[in-house]
């Protein structure tokens, strides 16, 4: 019997994000989740008191007035700008590029001198044609920037050598002539005031949900549930994996509670060489001013990702994504399913982006 007019797949934003606009307008949803808890990859635990970001820092950060203002109706948001640092064999550099850091590279002062030094740099290597991403990041940065701060960082996120990647993956750097150490451009950002739990508690207040379980060991029974499915997992295990899988990279995550209130004075610092085996130290009571004696600490490990691992980033390579469009093709066969989010669109989406495209398609489901 159909007793949902949706069956949601997931908890994450997109999935509670849908879940809400139904509720609004008076229709029924069950969410389920494989996980132990709510919310995806935004989900935070709780350990002495700090929001432990347990999937990777989240900092939440709009252009869009309209999503900034949807957020704010569940949570208040604090002043967080995210500005970390990165340490290279011990000597400690601003983020993003600006010139912060040509201060510390080279003792530019203005951003003439800083120009200046980046455009001598780029003339002597003298790269007409990048041919990978060593020697794109190089033709837009010079040398300096490149070996200090995104050879070894840009090796380790993706497992290989910069001469064996792709030029496409560095489109552009930001680089910035002004002392700005704010990592976004967006005119909102912030953490949730209280963590980022309470973005999705009130996503879904007064709504069904089922934790710990997984659609696939119940797909059929789940199917006769609801009137429509939101399927927001991976696209290809849906169809199980009959085309074959699509790759990610992956993290792991190493976390210590410290017995001292504060370890590294801010939320987080990139490590840029190569040696090192973690990308960056996220200190997460930073993200919230946080004041407690203890505080927790997380290394991050980039890692190849098998189908037992957690798919953290999608491979946009033409490989994977010519066989996520064969999938996608399967997908707008089935009537009955509407196919959203990060996993499910095989797509590298921030907070802000899922949250507007799951706004989109219940709208354009309630015929608004
Ligand atoms: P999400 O993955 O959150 O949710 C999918 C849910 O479906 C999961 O809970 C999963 O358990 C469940 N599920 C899957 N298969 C299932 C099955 N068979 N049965 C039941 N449940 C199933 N964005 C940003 O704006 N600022 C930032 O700083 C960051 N930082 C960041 C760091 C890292 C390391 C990552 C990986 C990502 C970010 N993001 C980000 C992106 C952000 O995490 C992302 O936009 C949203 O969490 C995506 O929400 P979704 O609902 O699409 O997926």
């Amino acid at each position: 019997t159909k007793n949902y007019d949706y069956v949601i797949v997931g908890s994450g934003l997109f999935g509670a994000v849908f879940a809400y606009k139904m509720k609004q307008a008076g229709l029924k949803c069950l969410v389920i989740d494989k996980r132990e808890h709510l919310g995806g990859n935004i989900y935070c635990e709780n350990v002495e008191g700090i929001n432990v970001h347990k999937y990777g820092p989240h900092i939440f950060h709009t252009n869009s007035k309209e999503i900034w203002g949807f957020v704010n109706q569940f949570v208040e948001f604090n002043h967080f700008r995210y500005s970390p640092l990165a340490n290279y064999k011990g000597t400690l550099y601003n983020l993003p590029f600006n010139m912060h850091t040509f201060y510390q590279f080279w003792g530019t002062q203005t951003p003439e001198e800083a120009k200046q030094k980046i455009e001598e740099q780029k003339a002597k290597l003298n790269i007409k044609k990048p041919q990978n991403l060593e020697e794109q990041a190089i033709s837009l940065v010079g040398n300096d920037v490149y070996e200090r701060l995104i050879k070894g960082y840009t090796e380790k996120q993706w497992g290989r050598n910069a001469k064996d990647l792709p030029s496409f993956i560095i489109k552009r750097l930001p680089v910035r002539y002004t002392y700005d150490n704010n990592y976004f451009n967006d005119k909102y950002q912030g953490i949730p005031i209280g963590g980022y739990n309470k973005l999705i508690d009130g996503l879904l207040e007064d709504i069904d949900v089922l934790l710990k379980t997984d659609y696939f060991e119940n797909k059929s029974s789940f199917d006769e549930m609801g009137t429509k499915v939101v399927y927001t997992g991976k696209i290809d295990e849906f169809f199980d994996y009959q085309l074959g899988y699509l790759n990610y990279r992956s993290l792991r995550f190493e976390s210590e509670t410290l017995d001292k209130t504060n370890h590294q004075g801010i939320a987080a610092i990139n490590y840029t060489e190569r040696e090192i085996p973690y990308t960056r130290i996220i200190e997460h009571k930073h993200f919230e001013y946080g004041t407690q004696d203890k505080t927790v600490v997380t290394k991050e490990y980039p890692q190849e990702w098998d189908k037992d691992k957690e798919p953290y980033y999608p491979v946009n390579d033409e490989t994977n994504s010519s066989l996520y469009n064969r999938y996608k093709k399967l997908a707008e066969a089935e009537k009955n399913v509407i196919f959203g989010g990060r996993l499910a669109e095989y797509k590298y989406y921030d907070m802000h982006q899922v949250i507007a495209s799951a706004l989109k398609r219940a709208e354009k489901e309630l015929g608004l």
